[in-house]
């Protein structure tokens, strides 16, 4: 297949590239590096250097793609509670933009990263029935972007599918800022000997899913001819870890130097996320990477 995947230079789009390419397909990028990075693109994919809100530049980029998998997004929370409109106009109307290219172009299928967050902070396992809370712009942005794929597999010959991720680690992923991924800030900071820093008492809850695990995922719904056009799944491990546990397996990888500090909560941080991916375990996949074996692999690099 020839593959579009926006937002292909960063964290989780550059594990799907590399995935497509393992797996025989063409693949092309089209990313404007806002957290991206160029070298992140393997050399066998083509990289398309435009914003996703170009809507000229996305009907060029897909033209002559069998489907595409959209992850380009403003994906920081306090961003989008700072700056509402510009998550909307990227993550909401970007996807219009996208799904719009993909019907006039005649791709066939559009796979749309969405969100955990949708959820909110209901507590228990989230199956894709629970009800949707979006609390921020952010999730909002992302509800708002499923609701135009499921807009998009009704009313056209499109095929659109949602998966949400749950917490995605592993390699690439940036560490540089307060709100990075709590892992990668972690095995940052333990790399220079500096201590953890954990916003809240560290009871609450994640549900980590290794990038190597999402990527598959990804594969899988670009490929899978039993996935349902128009619906949701669940990317998730299937396991509730509090910080305080990862925090002591860490511990065990690296030795006792490490060392933890609490900080303040922070508004708008949900206590409890695990997410139930039983929908797309029974298209063949499952979560492979224990949280161990992935911390350890960060812990190296
Ligand atoms: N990391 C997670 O835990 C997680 C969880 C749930 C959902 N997601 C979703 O997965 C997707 C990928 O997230 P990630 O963690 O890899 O983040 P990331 O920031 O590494 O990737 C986003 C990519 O989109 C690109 N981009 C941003 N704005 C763009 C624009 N206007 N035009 C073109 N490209 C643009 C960035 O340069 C970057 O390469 C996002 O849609 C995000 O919402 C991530």
């Amino acid at each position: 297949m020839h593959v579009l995947v926006t937002g292909g230079a960063g964290f989780i789009g550059s594990h799907s590239v590399a995935a497509l390419l393992a797996d025989g397909h063409t693949v092309r990028v089209l990313d404007n590096l806002h957290s991206g990075q160029a070298e992140n693109v393997p050399p066998e994919a083509e990289l398309i250097l435009a914003d996703i809100t170009d809507q000229v530049a996305v009907e060029a980029a897909i033209q002559g793609c069998d489907a595409a998998l959209h992850l380009a997004a403003l994906v920081s929370v306090p961003q989008s509670l700072k700056q509402p409109i510009e998550t909307f106009g990227v993550n909401t109307t970007g996807t219009a933009y996208l799904l719009e290219a993909a019907r006039r172009m005649g791709c066939r299928r559009v796979v749309l990263a969405s969100t955990c967050a949708v959820y909110g902070d209901i507590p228990g396992m989230k199956a894709e029935v629970a009800p949707l809370h979006p609390l921020v712009p952010y999730s909002a942005s992302k509800l708002m972007a499923e609701e135009l794929l499921r807009c998009y597999a009704r009313s056209y010959a499109l095929q659109t599918i949602c998966l949400r991720y749950f917490n995605v680690y592993g390699p690439r992923q940036r560490a540089d800022s307060p709100y990075s991924g709590v892992l990668a800030r972690w095995c940052a900071a333990v790399r220079v000997g500096q201590p953890c820093r954990v916003f809240g008492d560290g009871e609450q809850t994640r549900d980590f899913v290794s990038v190597h695990d999402v990527a598959r995922a990804n594969l899988r719904a670009i490929t899978s001819a039993a996935i349902e056009s128009g619906a949701v799944y669940n990317v998730a491990s299937g396991q509730a870890l509090s910080l305080n546990t990862i925090l002591a397996t860490l511990r065990e990888l690296v030795g006792p130097q490490m060392t933890r500090e609490y900080a303040p909560a922070r508004s708008g941080d949900i206590l409890h996320s695990c997410g139930d991916s039983t929908r797309l375990q029974a298209l063949g996949w499952h979560p492979e990477i224990e949280l161990a074996t992935g911390l350890a692999e960060l812990v190296e690099i």
